[in-house]
């Protein structure tokens, strides 16, 4: 026999579930995604990055172990467009296409190297209103109805020319 009580029990929970079902997916949409980097702000993390001088992370000089960071949660084959990192742009090979000033906010690391975060920010915005290139679709509206688009974390970028501004700061027309 079922009692009352367990009726009742049986009811409330229904209640409860329906409720949950009813916010949690109006939650999920409603609420940008959280910035996967903000681990880079614990303070152990800055010399991960950041060449150490005075006990004090300096804002200034990058050590030369970023993109080793980088992939230790990032695999190769995943990082979309690939580079070549390590390189000295000061060398300047055979790429004709090369421009002679890399412009100051590219920062290279303490060997004058491209890292990874040549072109991607460590500090920057994981998702802008903007878009980041011309098809890109949005992460999903938010409660004020607007939209958001991931940066990717790019120094530059354009929702009418894409990531075309971003390889313009170094190449002449690619
Ligand atoms: C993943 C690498 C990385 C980590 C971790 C990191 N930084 Fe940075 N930091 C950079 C880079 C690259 C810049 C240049 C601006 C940018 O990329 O956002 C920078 C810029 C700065 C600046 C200059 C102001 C600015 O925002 O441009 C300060 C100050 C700074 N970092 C302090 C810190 C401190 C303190 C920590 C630890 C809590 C830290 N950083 C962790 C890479 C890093
Ligand atoms: C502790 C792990 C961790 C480290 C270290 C890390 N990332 Fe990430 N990163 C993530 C996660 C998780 C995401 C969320 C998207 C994903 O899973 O690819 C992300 C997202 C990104 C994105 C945007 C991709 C997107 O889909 O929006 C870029 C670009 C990126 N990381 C570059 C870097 C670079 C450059 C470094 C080194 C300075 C770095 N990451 C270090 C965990 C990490
Ligand atoms: C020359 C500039 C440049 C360098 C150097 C560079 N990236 Fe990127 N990265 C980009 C651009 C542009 C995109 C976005 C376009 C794409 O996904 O193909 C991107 C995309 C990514 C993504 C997101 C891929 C996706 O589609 O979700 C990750 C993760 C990433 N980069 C990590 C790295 C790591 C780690 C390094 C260093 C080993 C690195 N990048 C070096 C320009 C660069
Ligand atoms: C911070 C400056 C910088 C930016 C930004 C940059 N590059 Fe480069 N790129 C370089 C340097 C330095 C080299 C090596 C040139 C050399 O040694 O001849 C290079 C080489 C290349 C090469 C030759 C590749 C190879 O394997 O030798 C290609 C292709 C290239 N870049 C495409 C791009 C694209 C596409 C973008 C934009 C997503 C971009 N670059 C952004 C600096 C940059």
């Amino acid at each position: 026999m079922v009692s009352a009580a367990q009726r009742t029990l049986a009811w409330i929970s229904l209640g409860v579930a329906s409720v949950l079902v009813c916010i949690f997916p109006l939650a999920a949409s409603s609420r940008p995604p959280e910035n996967p980097h903000a681990h880079f702000t614990a303070p152990e993390t800055c010399p991960r990055c950041h060449v150490n001088s005075r006990g004090e992370a300096d804002p200034g000089r990058y050590s030369a172990g970023i993109s080793a960071f980088c992939l230790e949660c990032h695999r190769k084959e995943n990082l979309g467009r690939t580079h070549p990192v390590d390189i000295r742009p000061a060398d300047r090979h055979a790429n004709r296409s090369l421009k002679v000033e890399i412009p100051g906010d590219f920062p290279l690391d303490e060997d004058g190297r491209m890292t990874c975060l040549t072109c991607h920010t460590a500090h920057g915005l994981f998702l802008s209103s903007e878009k980041t290139f011309p098809s890109q679709r949005p992460e999903g509206p938010t409660s004020g109805g607007g939209s958001y688009y991931k940066t990717f974390y790019l120094r530059r970028s354009s929702p009418v020319r894409g990531f075309a501004t971003l390889c313009e700061a170094c190449h002449e027309k690619l």
